[in-house]
């Protein structure tokens, strides 16, 4: 089992070029599964989640190939023929957004089986809501052995249909979206997610020669076209990565440069960092975050969905807000047990205590190093941050989830500085 082994005390100081979008990546290869022709993709983030979901499309028909030489897409993906529409249980209890096979083998052949992916570290992650639009399309679905079970009679096809969401879902989104770019006439999908990641996966989709309008506001129109065709996409730039280092500068006392990333998709939560006491110096596609030098004041914040404050930042930023200077209040709204990373952070001398939903957190003076444990993708780079500020060493086990969503992760952050490392059994065997 690979772990990270951290000594913390070193003002972050560099340039991070930012990666791919993982949560675009995930279900805009999903959506190859819509055509016969070619899907070449370009800033393809290297993560196990995006191997993972090529391993579950090549079950389906898809063949990849990657690129030779620099310059050529990194993936092209070709589904001439779908050959299976069931998406395995093994498959998708490793990786939730395997979901995001439904819409598309609904939309292409008509029915699908996909197992229900469970709950995890952070919530029980239903998915009703992808559900409940497929069957306002006119598929009939079936749940039997945790399995999800979508038809159509034979031969059938979805219907186009106006789709109120009672709550925004991005994966719901996006599911729907795919299902409904194929479908007989129109669709309306109403409180719709914004995320940038649906929008980049419309953009992908129109390029196909699907008719979208509205994606990235909470309406959404589609026109359901009989066949889609190939397209050359690149993915739109990680948010999350970013904002993930732009906290690391701030945690850290230090100052990052930030390329390939346009600031605008992250507008709540430099407001956050600026608010805290960072310098935040913006250009069109990089940003510059520099640590103020008394240190950070505590703010609080609330998770919502884009264009509010993301859940997928709320760890980050505890992290950061356990050595800011006075008191704060991070209530998280999305998920109902995101608040793992809280006792690997008290373990490390944080004070927080959480209450129906909420983490006080009451900044001190500095946390020590500790051996912790990460549980999920954010809790575990939250870990990560707090053991680059912490007095000596932290070590960060199951590390597998940081593989997850951070590309090069330590490669990065010991460009601009960080003593951190990482090491596999064998490794530490060496060691002793
Ligand atoms: C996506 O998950 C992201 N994953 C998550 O990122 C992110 O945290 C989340 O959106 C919110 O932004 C990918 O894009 C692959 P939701 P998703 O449907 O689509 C409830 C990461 O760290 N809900 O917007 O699963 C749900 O339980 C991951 O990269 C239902 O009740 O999130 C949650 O409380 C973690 N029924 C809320 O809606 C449904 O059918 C929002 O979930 C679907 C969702």
């Amino acid at each position: 089992m690979d772990r990270i082994r951290i000594r913390g005390g070193n003002r972050l100081v560099g340039t991070i070029p930012v990666s791919g979008a993982k949560n675009a990546a995930l279900p805009i290869m999903a959506a190859s599964l819509l055509t016969s022709e070619p899907v070449r993709l370009e800033n393809v983030p290297r993560l196990a989640d995006i191997e993972s979901m090529l391993a579950l499309i090549g079950e389906l028909g898809a063949t990849i190939r990657r690129a030779g030489s620099p310059g050529e897409p990194e993936l092209e993906i070709g589904v001439p023929r779908v050959t299976a529409t069931e998406a395995p249980y093994d498959i998708v209890r490793k990786m939730r957004a395997s979901v995001l096979v439904l819409g598309p083998l609904v939309g292409r052949c008509g029915r699908a089986r996909v197992s229900l992916p469970g709950g995890c570290a952070i919530g029980t992650r239903p998915i009703d809501l992808h559900l409940a639009g497929l069957r306002r399309m006119g598929a009939n679905i079936d749940l039997s052995g945790g399995y999800v079970e979508a038809a159509l009679p034979r031969g059938g096809r979805l219907h186009g249909a106006r789709h109120v969401f009672p709550i925004p879902s991005v994966g719901a989104t996006e599911n729907l979206m795919m299902a409904a770019v194929l479908a007989r006439g129109e669709s309306e999908l109403v409180n719709a997610a914004r995320e940038p990641e649906i929008v980049d996966l419309a953009d992908c989709l129109v390029a196909m020669g699907a008719q979208i309008e509205g994606a990235g506001t909470d309406v959404i129109h589609i026109s359901g076209r009989e066949t889609l065709g190939g397209a050359t996409h690149r993915i739109t730039a990680d948010r999350i990565e970013a904002g993930t280092y732009a906290i690391a500068a701030c945690i850290t006392g230090g100052e990052l440069e930030l390329t390939g990333i346009r600031p605008g998709l992250l507008e709540r939560v430099f407001d956050t960092l600026s608010a805290a006491g960072a310098r935040i110096d913006a250009a069109a596609d990089r940003v510059r975050v520099t640590a103020p030098d008394g240190g950070l004041r505590a703010v609080d914040v609330v998770t919502e969905p884009y264009p509010g404050f993301p859940t997928d930042l709320q760890a980050q930023l505890m992290a950061c807000m356990t050595i800011a200077d006075g008191s704060s209040l991070i209530t998280e709204t999305i998920f109902e047990n995101r608040f793992m990373h809280v006792s690997e952070l008290v373990r490390m001398g944080a004070d927080i205590t959480v209450r129906d939903g909420s983490a006080r957190v009451n900044g001190i003076h500095g946390l020590a190093g500790a051996p912790v444990m990460a549980t999920d993708l954010r809790a575990s780079v939250s870990l990560v941050l707090a053991g680059l500020a912490a007095n000596g060493e932290t070590t960060i086990n199951r590390i597998y989830h940081l593989d997850r969503g951070y590309e090069r992760l330590v490669g990065k952050l010991v460009a601009c500085g960080a003593v951190i490392e990482r090491e596999t059994d064998a490794d530490s065997v060496q060691v002793a």
